[in-house]
């Protein structure tokens, strides 16, 4: 076989041969395998500063074309080092990361496809298997059949479609003639004070002000107190907001803490408010059947938003918003051009109908692929796995009494300190552990503040790291406690 040199190339129009992209692609699929096997030898993070990967990299765009391997060899020695490494054992960061074998091969067949799935007809396998894995998740999560389901990126723009139907319902022909037109009223969000910051970007997006997501306080646990919220949204009533929708959080950011889903689930009902319930991270741990107890409510909901991209193993990006009556989401953003008309018959369903996107990725494809691969089964024991870890390493902070637990563990989640003795230097120290790990590139967490005090933070969400890796990250914060203490 000859092997294309690249003058040939620069000659020929079209792609490249099919000679050459077969022996590009096996030296991919081994250099993929080969980085999945050797990924626990990498430092987890970089330690430069902003801008050398830039630095190392030609300004100029490239004139002619290069040969792949040369990309190939780039991006190893310049683009890999310079990464933190969300799939590796070590990253603790966030809620762990969702790489897996099945995940990868689901991208890898996604992207000779490249559809657009703006409607039925543009790509009839791509709607009809977006609607089937949507409902899949339906069912694991143990949500009625009046819940339909469409597929976002993310979370945050989830939340923001399912307030603009809270405002179309609320305030109809908002749609049409913009709040002011409709003469809306000042609407009132709410939210816990623990909630993601996406509420507030919804608000923004909206035109609703993100003044008026109003933060709710939250018990010892860091769950939304729902006698506080009842007492705001008596108190907005009275000086003439009109008080919109709650956003309940089904595993917060920091502390993966649940809101009592049902209580506020009875406020909505009785103020005629939405409830969004936000289960980017927490909703996908409905699929245990032992966490029955979580999904309570979940039934009176409008709104609902998983990702599995968070905790179904599913790479970035795939969120799911369910809507109580998907037609109540269509009726908002339904909109179709002369240019895509004749593109939208006989469909049942055309997902542009949605929301605010045209285009759309096959994303549904690499769901089915990792939803058949591990199956329920599989993907509850990994989860169980991450709770189990997030418990071990619960116990020997526990038994430690340099550190205390700051929330309670939760789901994969372990907020934790190290106590300093002295208030006011703890924010600093805590911190301080943290980046030294990071920067170390042996290990990733991150920090956030909980009652005001900077505090560690672990999330156990990656099938690669076992107890020995915890241990070790464990002994790690230990030693670099200990070091710290002695500089001081
Ligand atoms: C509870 C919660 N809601 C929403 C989001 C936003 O998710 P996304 O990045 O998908 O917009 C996050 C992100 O971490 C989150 O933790």
């Amino acid at each position: 076989m000859r092997v294309q040199t690249m003058p040939d190339r620069q000659q020929q129009l079209g792609d490249t041969s099919p000679e050459e992209f077969r022996k590009q692609l096996h030296e991919l699929a081994d250099w993929i395998a080969d980085f999945r096997e050797n990924l626990g030898t990498l430092p987890v993070a970089p330690n430069d500063k902003p801008g050398a990967i830039l630095a190392a990299l030609p300004a100029k765009p490239p004139e002619e074309g290069e040969l792949f391997e040369e990309i190939l060899a780039d991006v190893d020695q310049l683009l890999i080092p310079g990464m933190v490494h969300w799939s590796h054992p070590m990253f603790l960061g966030y809620f762990g990361w969702t790489t897996t074998a099945p995940a990868i091969l689901g991208e890898i067949i996604t992207a000779p496809l490249n559809v657009n799935a703006m409607t039925w007809r543009t790509c009839p396998a791509a709607t009809e298997l977006e609607t089937l894995v949507v409902d899949w998740i339906r069912q694991w999560m143990q949500l009625p059949q009046e819940f339909g389901g469409v597929v976002y990126d993310t979370a945050s723009v989830g939340v923001m479609h399912a307030l603009a139907v809270a405002r179309e319902e609320a305030a109809p022909s908002v749609r049409k003639l913009g709040l002011v037109g409709a003469g809306a009223p000042v609407f009132r969000i709410y939210a816990s004070e623990q909630a993601h910051s996406s509420a507030e970007k919804a608000a923004i997006a909206l035109g609703l002000g993100e003044g008026n997501v109003q933060r709710v306080p939250t018990d010892a646990h860091f769950c939304m107190d729902a006698s506080a919220l009842r007492e705001t949204i008596t108190r907005d009533t009275r000086n003439n907001y009109k008080p919109l929708a709650v956003i309940a959080t089904v595993g917060t950011t920091s502390t993966a803490s649940i809101d009592p889903v049902s209580e506020i689930a009875k406020m909505c009902r009785d103020n005629k408010m939405w409830l969004h319930i936000d289960g980017a991270y927490g909703a996908g741990f409905a699929i245990l059947p032992e966490n029955k107890l979580l999904t309570s409510g979940w039934s009176e909901a409008d709104s609902i938003v998983v990702n599995p991209h968070k905790s179904l193993f599913v790479p970035l990006d795939f969120s799911v918003l369910y809507v109580r009556g998907l037609e109540r989401l269509r009726r908002v953003f339904t909109l179709v051009p002369e240019y895509l008309r004749g593109d939208t018959v006989e469909a049942q369903k055309n997902y542009m109908d949605y929301g605010i996107q045209l285009g759309r990725r096959f994303r549904a494809l690499k769901a089915w692929v990792i939803f058949r691969s591990f199956g329920r089964d599989g993907m509850a024991a990994r989860l169980r796995e991450f709770v189990r870890l997030a418990n071990v390493l619960g116990q020997w902070i526990k038994s430690d009494d340099r550190f205390e637990l700051a929330a309670p563990v939760s789901m994969g989640v372990v907020c934790f300190r190290f106590n300093v003795g002295d208030e006011n230097k703890s924010d600093q120290f805590n911190s301080e552990i943290v980046e030294r790990i990071n920067a170390s590139g042996r290990a990733y967490l991150t920090q956030t503040k909980l009652s005001g005090g900077t505090v560690m933070r672990v999330g156990l969400g990656n099938v690669l790291t076992t107890e020995d890796h915890l241990r070790k990250a464990w002994e790690m914060i230990c030693q670099t406690a200990s070091e710290l203490n002695r500089e001081k």
